[in-house]
């Protein structure tokens, strides 16, 4: 039995904390509107472990003194969030190959007071869309919206899972190039980069099977921002995929289901990176559908607030 399965509460008992009570968290800043102690906790509680997540309002010039207080509180781990995912790098026993291609992490193990960093975004969702979308990217075509942090871990794990061909598009082209170029000597793919201005966008957008946005172009406050892709230029064959979960339903959704494209809403990808971080700590199955679940309603009910 893991040291996890042994630790275990009663389940359906009221959520007390003991001295057993075990310590897994968020550290970011801001951090009082993370969606993650909801969510985190509704999956502890289904696990039935004595666990507790906690969120961690942590200061740039603290985070070196945080990461330490990891190991001599022995947390379990925590999850870090805006502005830490890059610098915590420097500050972290290993980082894995995912995480260091990506550029950022964003979950901590601590093993035996050794601290490992690791990435879970790509993988939550590479996650959603096989759960959710029902798809495998082994093969496909992938059309990426976007260049930043997210559009990097997703890339990353769509190569790295047997994509036949990853297409960066961004509004720059310097960011979308760099991109492709950073990951394409790790991951097995064939890589093409290219400004949303070029003809050749059209081009990319016609091949594409699975399409995935990753800018903040219609994200909250700007919910009517005109989606990047108008509805008349996708291909109703082609999965259009958001990250932005607020709103769930973008323009760019909205064009989708116009046009009659399958949507994936971006929640799943939250949810799923979360899962991945969760089995990371406790090396037990995450209960996906209840982190699911809680996620939609937490959103539901506080749907202005910042993540
Ligand atoms: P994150 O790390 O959260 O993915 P980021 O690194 O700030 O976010 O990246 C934001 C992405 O949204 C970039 O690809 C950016 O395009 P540029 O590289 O050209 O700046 C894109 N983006 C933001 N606003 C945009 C807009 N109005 N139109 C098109 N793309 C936009």
């Amino acid at each position: 039995m893991s040291e996890a399965a042994s630790l275990r509460a009663e389940p359906g008992a009221p959520r007390l904390l003991s001295g057993r009570t075990r310590v897994v968290g968020v550290f970011g800043d801001p951090v009082e509107h993370s969606l993650s102690p909801a969510m985190q906790n509704a999956a502890l509680a289904a696990l039935g472990l004595d666990w507790v997540y906690v969120p961690f309002h942590v200061k740039p010039a603290e985070l070196p003194t945080a990461v330490r207080a990891i190991v001599s509180l022995g947390l379990v781990g925590v999850n870090v969030t805006v502005p830490h995912k890059v610098a915590v790098m420097d500050l972290l026993d290993e980082v894995d190959e995912e995480a260091r291609l990506i550029g950022a992490v964003n979950t901590i193990v601590n093993r035996d007071g050794r601290l490992v960093g690791y990435n879970t975004d790509g993988l939550g969702f590479l996650q959603s869309l096989e759960e959710q979308a029902g798809r495998d990217p082994r093969g496909a075509e992938i059309l990426v919206l976007g260049a930043g942090g997210a559009a990097q871990a997703i890339a990353c794990s769509m190569a790295m899972r047997g994509a036949a061909r990853v297409t960066i598009a961004n509004r720059s082209l310097a960011k979308a190039q760099a991109l492709a170029e950073r990951i394409r000597p790790y991951a097995p793919a064939e890589w093409t980069s290219l400004s949303t201005d070029d003809p050749a966008f059209l081009k990319a957008l016609r091949r594409a099977e699975i399409i995935v946005h990753t800018t903040t172009v219609g994200m909250h406050p700007h919910d009517d921002q005109p989606p990047i892709v108008p509805a008349e230029l996708l291909e109703p064959s082609a999965l259009v995929c958001d990250i932005v979960y607020r709103p769930r339903e973008t323009t760019l959704i909205q064009a989708a289901r116009a046009r009659g494209c399958p949507v994936l809403t971006g929640e799943g990808m939250l949810a799923y990176q979360g899962a991945v971080a969760l089995r990371l700590w406790t090396e037990m199955e995450p209960p996906a559908t209840v982190m699911l679940a809680t996620l939609t309603a937490q959103l539901a009910e506080r749907p202005s607030e910042r993540p």
